[in-house]
Formats: structure tokens, sequence, C-alpha cells
């Protein structure tokens, strides 16, 4: 059963600090209002993330379905959290539900509109399901797309009319809930291959919220970074910082994981640090991705950093020979760049280029997209 948020449980004088500190006025405040209002808030400046804050806040004030699309990590759920309190909800019930790919449809049915006993096998007593609990308030439907067909069907109904039957009910019921789904598949996709249903698609998609990735964002991650170090200060009394060399790698990444991964590259950074700074070793391991690892770039760098052999032989040639595609050249990049600390000029000298070749290195990477 999805659990009531701590949100909903707040006084409405909490709710409404929490509200003046979300998108409504994000551009207004500093990093330690941020920091200290404990709420929640979609930090960033860059235009992408703007026109989104500007896009919840309206449809906060409506009543009809939410659907929030974004990659993985992206800020979906806390949008759905910012969109509650900035609506005239915020106080009632916010109740998430996640949607599991596997196991049996019928315990997402009874998540989302309860039993009476002895409808399935293990319905050993009577459940009130989200849909009720929610009523007046909002739900939050996790990873909708993983929701079975027949599921479906009664979301359908309860999103159209609010009407929904408990599993081995007779009786309808009726709840005034406003829904807010997300999704990191494509439900366009899976509405063409008949796993997901056009009409619910159509229903939940009233108002759409693209949640763009953290790499579209500009330099939000430098203010993202800094709200969460001022964060772990609080918690846990030490001020701490990332050394130049530390932040001229983090602008050199794609955040494949997003702002989530940000999260972890913040808190791993700020534990392992010996002293108040923060180094590329403390916080490294975090920047890894399969990506990285999986398709023998680590062992493209080692034939260049130990065996000697040169980029323009390893990486260049195979690539304008399509051998290496453009993904992975930018891991092993990017790969190298850690290394060198996120220095381009040292890492001419892990990949065996004599200097006078740096601005035919660097000419290549950015003609050929290449950066990481
Ligand atoms: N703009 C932002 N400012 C500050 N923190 C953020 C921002 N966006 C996301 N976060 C934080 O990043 C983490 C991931 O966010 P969230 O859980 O909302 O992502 P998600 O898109 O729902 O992820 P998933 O696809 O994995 O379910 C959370 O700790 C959240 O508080
Ligand atoms: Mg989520």
């Amino acid at each position: 059963m999805g659990k009531t948020l701590g949100l909903a449980a707040r006084s409405e004088t909490d709710c409404g600090a929490a509200m003046s500190d979300t998108a409504l006025r994000v551009r207004a405040l500093s990093v330690e209002q941020w920091g200290n209002s404990g709420a929640v808030t979609m930090v960033g400046r860059s235009p992408a993330l703007v026109a989104l804050q500007k896009k919840v806040e309206k449809a906060a004030r409506f009543h009809e379905p939410v659907l929030i699309t974004g990659e993985s990590g992206v800020g979906k759920e806390l949008a759905a959290q910012a969109l509650y309190l900035l609506s005239d909800r915020r106080g009632k019930p916010y109740i998430p539900v996640n949607c599991p790919q596997h196991g049996d449809g019928n315990l997402t049915a009874s998540e989302l509109f309860g039993h009476r006993r002895g409808s399935f096998t293990g319905a050993i007593a009577d459940r009130k399901g989200a849909f009720e609990s929610a009523d007046r308030g909002m739900i939050f439907l996790d990873e909708v797309a993983d929701l079975h067909l027949g599921t479906q069907a009664m979301l359908l109904r309860a999103v159209a009319s609010g009407e929904f039957k408990p599993l081995g009910d007779t009786r309808s019921r009726i709840a005034d809930v406003r829904v807010v789904a997300a999704t990191n598949r494509p439900l366009n996709e899976l509405v063409s291959t008949k796993e997901f249903r056009h009409d619910l698609y159509f229903r939940l998609r009233y108002f759409l919220l693209q949640v763009p990735p953290l790499r579209e964002r500009e330099d939000d991650w430098r203010l993202i970074l800094d709200v969460l170090l001022a964060g772990l200060r609080r918690k846990y009394g030490v001020e701490k910082r990332f050394s130049s060399s530390s932040t001229k790698l983090l602008e050199h990444y794609e955040w494949p994981g997003n702002v989530r991964q940000l999260v972890s590259v913040a808190t791993m950074g700020y534990a392992m640090a010996d002293n108040n700074v923060i180094m590329p070793d403390d916080f490294i391991a975090q920047l890894e991705t399969d990506e990285s690892h999986g398709d023998g770039q680590g062992e493209i760098l080692e034939r260049m950093a130990t065996g000697g052999e040169s980029f323009w032989n390893v990486v260049y040639r195979p690539f304008m020979d399509r051998e290496l595609n453009r993904s992975q050249v930018r891991a092993v990049v990017r790969r190298g760049l850690m290394a060198a600390h996120g220095n381009y000029q040292d890492l001419l000298d892990i990949v065996h280029l004599p200097k006078s070749d740096y601005q035919k290195f660097m000419d290549f990477l950015r003609h050929q997209k290449l950066k990481p």
C-alpha cells in the first residue's frame, strides 16, 4: 500500500511555508533559503527548468489528470510533490502508488481500489484502496507504464468518472481524486504495441509535463550541488566543498543518472573526503556507469596509458572506420578525463599524445561531438 507522505500530515502553516519556497518563487530564493526551508523544491534556473516550473504552477490550479515523463532520476516525483503543494489539495492526502512490472495484477488493482475479504487468494480481510484513502487529495501513480491491462481498464473508469469498485464488491464508490502519473518509458510507443490502452493514455495526458534531463539544464547541477552540500552541512555539522579539479570534472559530465546521480556524488564525496575539500577520488566511483565499464573502454584506455599506444591509432582510426561508435569513444574520453582530474592537457599525456597535438585533438572531439 502506498504510504501517506509526510507532506499530507503537515499543518496548513507548514504547507504554506513550503509552498512559498517551491516553484513559484524559485528564482528569488538564495541557496541558503532553499537549504533551510526543508521544502520540496525543484532547484534550477535554466530555461528548461524554469519552463517546467511554470507548467507545474499552472497545472496545479486544475483538477484534470497529469502525466509526467522523463528519464530515470530527473525529478518526476519531485515535480508531482511540487504540484501537490501548489494546488488547493495540499493538506489533503497525497498517496504514492508503485505499479510493479511483475507479479499479480490483482495486487495493484487491490492497492488502487481495495478489495473485499476472499475476493482472491490472500485477501484475508477487507482492505481500503488508495482511491478511497486519497479522497479530495492526490494519487501519484509511479511507473504507470507497468500497469496490467486489466487494471488499466479499471483505472480508466476511475480517472474518467471518479467511480471504482473494490475487488469482489458489487457496489461502486466515488472518490474525488486528482491523478498524477509518471513514467520513464515511451507511453506512445507502448500504445502502438497495444501494451498500454490508448484511451487511458489520452485521459492521463490532459497535462503533459516533460522533465528535462540534467544535461540539458545548463549549470543547474552547480546550484543543486550547493543546495545538497548545505543540507549535508546542516545534517552533519561540517562544511565541505568540491575542489576546483572536482568541479572541472563534473563540468564535462553528462549525468546519465540525472539528479539522483548528482545526489549520490554529493553524498559520497562529502562522506569520503578526509578534510573539508572533496577531491575527485572521493566520488569518482559514482560517475562510472555500465557504459564506461562494459564494452572494453577501460581496456582501450589501458592500451594507451600503460601500453604506450597512441590515441590516433587506438581511438581515432577505429572511430573513423566505424569500429568504435560515438558513445564508446565518449566513454573512453570520460574515463581518461577522470584519471586526468578533468584537465584536457593532462589527458593528452595519458593517451600518449605530444602537447603539439592539443588543438588537433580538441578539434576532433568538438567536430565529432565526442566531448563527454
Ligand atoms: N531540481 C531538483 N532540485 C533538487 N533536487 C532534485 C531536483 N530534481 C530531483 N531532485 C532529487 O533527485 C532525486 C531523484 O528525484 P525523483 O525521485 O523525483 O526522480 P524520478 O524522476 O522520480 O526518478 P525515477 O525515474 O528513478 O523514479 C531525489 O532525491 C530528488 O529530491
Ligand atoms: Mg520516481
